[in-house]
């Protein structure tokens, strides 16, 4: 049997460890493993290489996707979808195994109506995938984030300033959710949540002051939109001296934690099984503190909220 395996969507720790599972699982299993570069773009391209345990040697702690990755535009036509699905049949590849998030498996979704066996594997450093608790890239662009955001505490109290942070997240807030808890900031600012009311911010952020606190540290999900403006107008309305910080790509590369490596490997081998074991078209997931799989088409279904009680602790730490 021949399998293919790609990453596809923004990159993320862990991709790699996700990758090597499935290859040299399948490599024990005896079946042979194609790589196809550069996500969708290269099934269009045909950009295939043949994988065997040696070539995904020494990629288990590096971040980034030795595979490559694309946001392949043309691959939303439906006749594009035809065409992938055919290049595929053509090479041999029986079943595919797509490493990525939301948009990645909304792409296999399409090329499982058109009969080939896909198998998703969710990698995304937003975790906003409503069907698993956990995507691969998760726990690292977090850690990155809260390390950093640690430094910016440091000189925001020297010089008692207050600072809005902006985090990645697309439009979830489970980034900015662990970042906020995990820094004690004094604000969180999520897309699911935000009111818009920077007057209210901005009370805080003098009360705060009267009380003897002279830092104010916000962590804004890139989905509430510019930091950079609200550090500005926050700054207007309080005098309080307030610096825009956006952390921008480095929460997406670094070696993967060791909870991504584990993670990842357990649900790259776990997508490989299921093609051995014969089941068609399911996405690997971590629900309620177990590994397990669904339906893609079901998977794409699911919404995903934040954890309320994560919510409600917060607004007591938050003093
Ligand atoms: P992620 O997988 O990280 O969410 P994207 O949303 O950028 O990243 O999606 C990755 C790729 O998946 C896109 O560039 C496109 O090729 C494909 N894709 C995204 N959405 C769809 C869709 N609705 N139908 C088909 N393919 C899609
Ligand atoms: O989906 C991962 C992510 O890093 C989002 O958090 C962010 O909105 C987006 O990708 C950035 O994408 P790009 O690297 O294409 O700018």
């Amino acid at each position: 049997m021949t399998i293919g395996v790609l990453t596809s969507g923004g990159d993320a720790p862990g991709m790699n460890a996700a990758l090597r599972a499935v290859v040299r699982c399948a490599v024990v299993d005896g079946m042979q493993v194609k790589g196809i570069r550069h996500g969708y773009q290269g099934i269009l391209d045909e950009d295939i290489i043949d994988l065997d345990s040696l070539s995904v040697a020494n990629i288990l702690t590096t971040g980034g996707t030795m595979l490559k990755t694309a946001r392949c535009l043309e691959f939303l036509k439906s006749e594009v979808q035809d065409q992938a699905a055919d290049i595929l049949r053509k090479h041999g590849i029986e079943a595919l195994v797509v490493i990525g998030g939301d948009g990645s498996f909304r792409g296999a979704a399409e090329l499982a109506q058109r009969g080939i066996n896909v198998m998703g594997v969710p990698a995304t450093i937003d975790n906003d995938l409503g069907c698993t608790d956990y995507t691969i890239g998760f726990d690292t662009a977090i850690n990155t984030a809260m390390e950093a955001i640690d430094k910016v505490r440091d000189t925001s109290a020297s010089h008692e300033r207050a600072c809005v942070i902006e985090v990645m997240g697309r439009s979830a807030g489970y980034i900015a959710l662990y970042c906020g808890i995990g820094n004690g900031v004094e604000e969180m600012l999520l897309p699911e949540l935000y009111d818009g009311n920077e007057d209210a911010i901005a009370e805080r952020m003098l009360a705060t002051r009267a009380k003897g606190k002279n830092i104010y540290m916000i962590v804004s999900a890139e989905g509430v939109g510019d930091a950079s403006g609200l550090a500005g107008r926050l700054k207007e309305k309080t005098g309080i001296d307030t610096k825009a910080i956006i952390l921008g790509h480095i929460q997406r590369g670094g070696s993967p934690t060791c909870m991504d490596r584990v993670y990842a490997s357990v649900m790259g081998s776990r997508a490989e099984a299921l093609i051995r074991d014969g089941k068609r078209s399911r996405v690997v997931i971590y629900k309620n503190g177990e590994f397990g799989d669904m339906d893609i088409l079901d998977s794409l279904m699911v919404r995903k909220a934040l954890p309320n009680d994560f919510l409600m602790m917060s607004r007591k730490l938050i003093r």
